[in-house]
């Protein structure tokens, strides 16, 4: 029913938990748990969340690909005290799309996601729900992570660690951003589904602070693409893709189908990581367990899509994510057209209402550049990069144009590097909807 309020309440907190066996490992959890709850809306109705804050440090929560009034974007500075809470409203009137939730501190997103501040927070609508993909058990959402251990099962964070920087306090700079070697999902190491020989609907997310993956299924399925896509970052696609490897950057989503029913019953699937070797070589493995009833396939038209055009766009701007600029404290700083993030300085400042050209180019290594509030279509998009979008990855001298409605809200909002060790160190910048 439309206009009603689903209301949760959330307490981040501490907790030990075993994620390598045989050890206990301190994360900070949404519900002391790793991902967070999931949070489910419904278009139309409102969505309220609150936040109780039981760790040791301020946080900010931010929805990932929300169309949010700005106060309660997240905004980096934008903190509840340890002790404190606050509520997070959120309109929903959005279409369908897997969203996630995390934490947003100024300077300390990085440390913050990878104890676990991390869940997610699906969307659905009619349109969505009149399509006869895989439901229920079989629409199951992956989150894919890569964490490091210490012996003792202490999650370890490089980029603060004191016996490296020297410093307490002191941030060593990691030009790649921090990188596990171990791949969670759903916040376990490396595990394995049991399945039946049907279709599946996984909705991949990327939540690694750094890495970057190029997923496949080992053996490939005999007859063709692993994967159909059928939704990218803010949504279903127009048309479904098929795909034999999936590159996924952080912070994006793919949601796609797996048909096991081209496996044999006992058959087992891993998927691997082409990016990767050794144990980021693998993500996780399914077993077909069982055969099974399918009614579920996916249809030639998945949803309304207009494509933007450029003479829709009233300003073109242009951005540079590089490793450069004057130096600040000595030390060369990440930022968005040779400036650090100062929560004054407004980068751009779009009318509500309206389609900008943002030319986004990326320096020194490549950045995954994400928008908060505006959804964007990427032009001459690549087979990867289709539909409506909130993130988009960039190669090392790469520059990508990207056409973006703001619309919903007015205000102040960001938009940043998501390989989060490149966001704390200040890869961020504002600007104003009006
Ligand atoms: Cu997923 Cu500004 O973040
Ligand atoms: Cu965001
Ligand atoms: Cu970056």
């Amino acid at each position: 029913t439309a206009g009603g309020v689903d209301s949760y309440e959330v307490t981040q907190r501490a907790a030990r938990v075993e994620i390598l066996p045989g050890t206990r490992t301190t994360i900070w959890g949404y519900e002391g748990v790793f991902p967070g709850p999931t949070i489910v809306s419904r278009r139309g109705r409102r969505t309220v969340v609150r936040h109780h804050n039981a760790l040791p440090v301020p946080t900010v929560v931010h929805l990932h690909g929300g169309r949010t009034p700005a106060e309660h974007d997240g905004y980096p500075t934008d903190t509840v005290a340890p002790g404190g809470s606050r509520e997070y409203r959120y309109p929903v009137e959005q279409r369908a799309a897997t969203l996630w939730y995390h934490d947003h501190r100024l300077d300390f997103t990085g440390p913050q996601v990878w104890r676990g501040l991390a869940g997610f927070h699906l969307v659905h609508d009619d349109e969505e729900d009149a399509l006869p993909l895989p439901r229920g058990d079989r629409d199951v959402p992956l989150m894919v992570a890569d964490r490091s251990f210490g012996a003792d099962g202490a999650l370890a964070y490089p980029a603060l660690d004191p016996s490296l920087t020297g410093m307490p306090g002191v941030r060593a700079e990691f030009m790649s951003g921090v990188l596990g070697d171990c791949i969670l999902v759903n916040g376990a190491p490396w595990p394995t589904m049991e399945v039946s020989a049907v279709r599946y609907r996984f909705r991949l997310l990327n939540a690694s602070n750094a890495r970057r993956y190029e997923l496949a299924l080992d053996p490939p399925p005999p007859d063709g693409r692993a994967f159909v896509q059928v939704g990218g970052d803010q949504g279903l696609l127009p048309a479904p893709i098929g795909h034999d490897t999936l590159r996924i950057a952080q912070a994006e989503r793919f949601d796609v189908v797996v048909d096991f029913s081209r496996y044999s019953v006992g058959q087992r699937v891993t998927l691997v990581n082409r990016l990767g070797s050794g144990g980021t070589a693998r993500v996780m493995r399914f077993v077909v367990a069982r055969r099974g009833h399918d009614d579920s396939h996916v249809p030639e038209r998945l949803a309304e899509y207009r494509p933007l055009g450029v003479s829709e766009a009233v300003r073109r701007r242009e951005f540079t994510f590089r490793r450069g600029g004057p130096e600040h404290h000595g030390v060369t700083p990440w930022t968005v057209d040779g400036h650090l993030f100062d929560p004054d300085r407004m980068a751009a400042e779009p009318e509500l209402g309206t389609v900008e050209l943002w030319r986004l180019h990326a320096q020194n290594v490549p950045h995954p550049v994400h928008v908060h509030l505006a959804p964007f279509q990427v032009r001459n998009a690549d087979r990867y990069s289709r539909g409506w979008k909130d993130t988009v990855d960039l190669s090392s001298g790469d520059a990508v144009e990207v056409l973006l409605r703001f619309d919903g809200y007015r205000g102040r909002y960001v938009f940043h590097c998501h390989n989060l060790e490149h966001e704390d160190m200040m890869m961020m910048a504002n600007f104003r909807v009006r």
